[in-house]
């Protein structure tokens, strides 16, 4: 299985971007952590993060051209307001796995609404680092 985990704006500021929210880990603890278990999980994963919306939905059509099977995706803000990105994941098809490090149902009213969510098969929030290891558990039992 080829996996995708795409990060958006304000992700590479883990560790320094509000630990009381966010958690004391930074973005190298992250991609290390999600590829340690990807290698011992057999499977293929590709980390990438941009603080910019058009790369990450370049990013979402590379996925299909490179015959990705799944996304993870976390957005940061773009959650809530990109429909760029909801039109790039329909585009492409891809099943995809919408992870949110903290409970965004349990913070500011503007942060309940998820475009991702319009599409995504599944959503995992406030679980930390650990929301993408259930992600890419999730997808490793998923019926294909
Ligand atoms: C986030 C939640 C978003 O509301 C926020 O803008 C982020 C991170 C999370 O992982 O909890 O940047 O996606």
């Amino acid at each position: 299985m080829k996996v995708k985990v795409i990060n958006g704006a304000n992700l590479n500021m883990l560790g320094i971007r509000e630990p009381q929210i966010y958690g004391a880990g930074t973005y190298d603890d992250l991609t290390r952590k999600i590829k340690m278990f990807a290698n011992e999980s057999g499977v293929e994963v590709s980390v990438f993060q941009s603080n910019h919306e058009g790369a990450i939905v370049d990013e979402i059509h590379k996925a299909y051209f490179e015959k990705f099977d799944a996304v993870i995706i976390n957005p940061g803000a773009y959650t809530h307001s990109s429909i760029a990105i909801l039109d790039a994941l329909k585009a492409v098809n891809i099943p995809t796995v919408e992870v949110h490090l903290s409970d965004i149902s349990k913070r500011e009213e503007w942060r309940k609404h998820s475009y991702v969510s319009l599409y995504a098969e599944k959503v995992i929030c406030g679980k930390g680092f650990d929301g993408y290891i259930e992600a890419l558990l999730y997808l490793l039992d998923k019926n294909w």
